[in-house]
């Protein structure tokens, strides 16, 4: 037997139904921020990720699907969702006019080759949202409130935002020293990762999941201590901003983000201390840095994988329609002709409606009326429909109405 892949997952049933809500809510917000929706290849060349990511990343290092195609070019798996659609917006030279911000959404499935877990997969689903083109504080304020709001309208209340900023690239560049300088010395109390990281990206220390916890860690330079005027006032603005638009946020001066294009701005949403329920952030170097000329730009991405858990361990119900409408019975296969252009009908008018496709017996056609939760029915017989009529009753209350067939539509329009 072929079995499906580590990390990856079928959807179906009661899953695609919540997946299905969640897109549309998530969409009809979108809208309202005016987002407009965009999707870019599952593959691009691997340039794209290692350049745009950073070499340097854990992701490009250790979790990238990459093959070579049959016509030798590097290819890579979508790991993510902002370089594709950088290259997207440099390729289309959307910078031309920039009087107004390029703002686009998407809903896409990423590859990572992580070690699934609860809430970690190898095909995960992201909903994002990249706007290109201000670099005003109110850009990354109106970023974090799409995010926030994303998920209170899922019914996630009590979610955090937490906040940090990387400053511009002078404050990075004297954190950067700053924590080199800090951790050298202490080189051997680090874990084999962070031993590398200290020369590639030792920001990326500071979030190291084995040692967290250290003193060590504890006491290291924080980066609000090295950013520059700017950057300090372009963030306490930021701040006063969330601070009218009542978005529950904390200052976390750990936070790093795992990708190598932030500055700025970065931003993480989580729920009771777990893991990152989606992030974000800042990043103007970005569009340069593929080869686009300089133009800002902050964005968010969510993990459909882990809202879902969070809903479901906070009792979030989400709205899943278990029922139909009508369920056409028949007696023989006479009747099969009336079923199948009224079934058309029916649907074609707005209603869900099935029939029995497998031939059975009428005893087990009731038996899928109470399968299917059907909440009307009709049991098609020549007698009725020789004078052109049919009987149709009320699941629940069992009762039943002869009517002509010509308004059945009518009739479910006036009692559903
Ligand atoms: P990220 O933090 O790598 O950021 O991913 C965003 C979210 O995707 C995570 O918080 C998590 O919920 C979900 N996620 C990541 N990896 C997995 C996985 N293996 N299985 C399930 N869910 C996962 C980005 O991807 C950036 N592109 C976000 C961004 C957009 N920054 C600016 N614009």
């Amino acid at each position: 037997m072929i079995t499906k892949q580590k990390g990856t997952y079928d959807i179906y049933g009661d899953l695609a139904k919540k997946r299905a809500y969640i897109n549309d809510v998530l969409a009809a917000l979108c809208e309202k921020y005016n987002y407009g929706y965009i999707e870019t290849p599952v593959f691009e060349a691997s340039e794209l990720y290692h350049r745009g990511v950073g070499d340097a990343t854990d992701m490009v290092q250790k979790e990238t699907y990459d093959f070579v195609d049959r016509g030798e070019r590097n290819i890579t798996l979508r790991p993510e969702g902002t370089a594709g659609v950088v290259r997207w917006f440099i390729e289309n030279k959307l910078y031309g006019n920039m009087s107004d911000p390029v703002k686009v959404y998407y809903n896409m499935k990423m590859y990572r080759y992580e070690r699934p877990q609860s809430g970690r997969n190898r095909e995960f689903t992201q909903w994002g949202f990249e706007c290109f083109g201000s670099d005003d504080v109110l850009a990354d304020a109106e970023a974090i409130s799409l995010a926030y709001n994303a998920y209170r309208l899922l019914g996630l209340d009590n979610i955090t935002i937490k906040l940090n900023t990387l400053g511009d690239f002078e404050s990075r560049t004297n954190y950067r020293e700053a924590l080199v300088n800090y951790f050298k010395p202490h080189i051997s109390e680090l874990c084999p990762d962070c031993q590398e990281r200290i020369n590639k990206n030792p920001l990326r220390i500071l979030d190291c999941k084995v040692d967290d916890k250290s003193e060590l860690h504890k006491n290291a330079p924080k980066t609000l201590d090295y950013l520059n005027e700017e950057s300090r006032t372009r963030f306490e603005r930021l701040q006063e901003l969330l601070d009218l638009m009542d978005i529950n946020y904390e200052i976390d001066t750990k936070l790093v983000r795992g990708l190598d294009y932030y500055d700025h701005t970065v931003f993480e949403v989580v729920l009771n201390d777990s893991y990152a329920l989606g992030g974000g952030g800042r990043y103007n170097g970005l569009v340069e840095t593929l080869d686009g000329p300089s133009i800002p730009a902050v964005g968010f991405a969510m993990g459909y994988d882990r809202t879902i858990l969070a809903m479901e361990e906070n009792d979030i119900s989400i709205p899943i329609n278990d029922s139909i409408d009508l369920y056409l019975l028949y007696v023989s296969d006479s009747e099969k002709e009336t079923a199948s252009y009224l079934l058309q009908d029916l649907r074609l008018n707005g209603f869900i409606a099935e029939t029995d496709l497998m031939c059975k017996s009428l005893k087990s056609q009731f038996k899928s009326v109470d399968r299917y939760n059907a909440k009307y029915l009709i049991v098609l017989n020549d007698e009725d429909l020789k004078n052109s009529q049919v009987t149709i009753k009320d699941n629940k209350t069992k009762e039943e109405e002869k009517i002509s067939i010509n308004d059945i539509v009518d009739y479910l329009d006036m009692h559903l």
